[in-house]
């Protein structure tokens, strides 16, 4: 593989730079084979998962429903990712797999992946081992923010 001849960034080159961006385009173009193997990794050790389904059918099933409601290929695909950050994003998967998806979709789906977490949040928030008041407080500030929004429809 030709390599750029910079090894420091003040030093670079527009030739370079060339041989950089191709190997960027390129890299971009295999993500969504990349995407598939942390995908497919979320369906690993089914044993040590505490969920009635893995992560992997989790996120099938998203898909499937997103499918199953009409909703259009960008959707089901977004439904299919929405979760892809919960290996390496432990404290906010839903804006690393937004992040991931927000070149390829629309405003609307990137929001809607973005918030996922917030709008789950209504079912689980108080049982989980947090101050009640608080995690209904934050909560109800972070419905309050999102329906703010005019991506907000019901
Ligand atoms: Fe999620």
């Amino acid at each position: 593989m030709e390599k750029a001849q910079f090894t420091r960034i003040d030093e670079s080159t527009r030739e370079g730079w060339e041989i950089t961006t191709q190997y960027d385009e390129e890299h971009r173009a295999e993500l969504p084979g990349r995407l598939l193997a942390p995908l497919a990794r979320m369906g690993d050790n089914e044993s040590d998962q505490p969920y009635q389904v893995t992560r992997l059918e989790h996120c099938l099933q998203a898909a499937t429903r997103a499918l199953r409601d009409g909703a259009e290929a960008e959707m089901v695909v977004a439904a299919l990712l929405h979760d892809i950050g919960d290996e390496l994003a432990l404290f906010d998967h839903a804006e690393f797999a937004a992040a991931i998806l927000e070149p390829y979709v629309s405003r609307k789906t990137h929001w809607i992946i973005q918030q996922h977490d917030v709008f789950q949040g209504k079912y689980y928030w108080d049982h989980l081992d947090l101050n009640p008041d608080t995690s209904r407080s934050a909560l109800r500030a972070a419905l309050r923010k999102c329906r703010q929004t005019p991506l907000y429809t019901r």
